[in-house]
């Protein structure tokens, strides 16, 4: 895979407007864009199809999860709209739908296991009797059963899941800060090099491409560093 095709921007940004004047001023320095709850309920879904019809790829991070036939629906008018990822929960019936929904489509899913914002802590007040790491390695299992066409997850943990998932699935790595990088909120944060070497095959970053002060030089470093890594 070409390295830049390996970077998938995430717009989080309020407005169409906005997310506009970010991809002129990425222009051909990246090709895949996500998506998520803040833009998607702003018009991001009309942008989205904007995107792919200029020829980029839109990775919709709508994190789905409802009854299969709701799920079904969903991803059958996602897959519409030319997405190439979709988020949905790991729940065994809502992986199901997505991935029965899909076909005949080139929408791709992917499932997020345990959100990264929880600890066994979170995990025990849901009602689970798991650790992050057993809930982890179970649903990544149940995901290649089921046929599910990749997982987020973050590259502390694509190293602990790469053995259990089959060949073809992807590992989409959010968490990433490169080297002297402002950390945000993110707590187990990786470099890009570190993720592609622990077995990530897409790479989210946000802001620090979309807050940095030349956004397209950011993106540029970070596929460098990206092909650098994957040698
Ligand atoms: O700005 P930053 O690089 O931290 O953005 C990371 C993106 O990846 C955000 O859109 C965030 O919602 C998303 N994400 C994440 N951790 C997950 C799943 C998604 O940070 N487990």
């Amino acid at each position: 895979m070409n390295p830049r095709d390996r970077l998938i921007v995430a717009l989080d940004l309020s407005s169409v407007a906005e997310a506009e004047a970010m991809v002129a001023k990425l222009g051909d320095a990246v090709t895949f864009y996500k998506i998520g709850y803040q833009l998607a309920f702003a018009g991001g879904l009309a942008f989205a199809e904007t995107l792919v019809r200029s020829g980029k790829r839109v990775f919709l991070d709508l994190k789905l999860h409802d009854i299969g036939n709701t799920v079904g629906k969903g991803v059958e008018s996602v897959a519409k709209l030319g997405a190439t990822f979709l988020t949905v929960h790991a729940y065994p019936q809502t992986m199901h739908a997505a991935v029965d929904a899909r076909k005949g489509t080139n929408l791709r899913i992917l499932a997020v296991t345990v959100l990264t914002s929880y600890d066994d802590a979170d995990l025990a007040a849901a009602g689970y009797d798991f650790t992050v790491s057993e809930l982890v390695a179970e649903r990544a299992g149940q995901a290649r059963d089921i046929g599910v066409d990749g997982l987020v997850c973050s590259a502390a943990e694509a190293a602990q899941i790469k053995p259990i998932v089959s060949d073809g699935m992807v590992l989409v790595t959010p968490g990433i800060r490169p080297e002297g990088a402002d950390k945000g909120d993110q707590k187990r944060i990786q470099t890009p090099a570190a993720a592609i070497s622990a077995g990530a095959d897409y790479l989210v970053v946000g802001r620090p491409i979309v807050a940095a002060p030349d956004p397209r030089q950011a993106a540029d470093a970070i596929v460098r560093e990206i092909a650098a890594a994957a040698e």
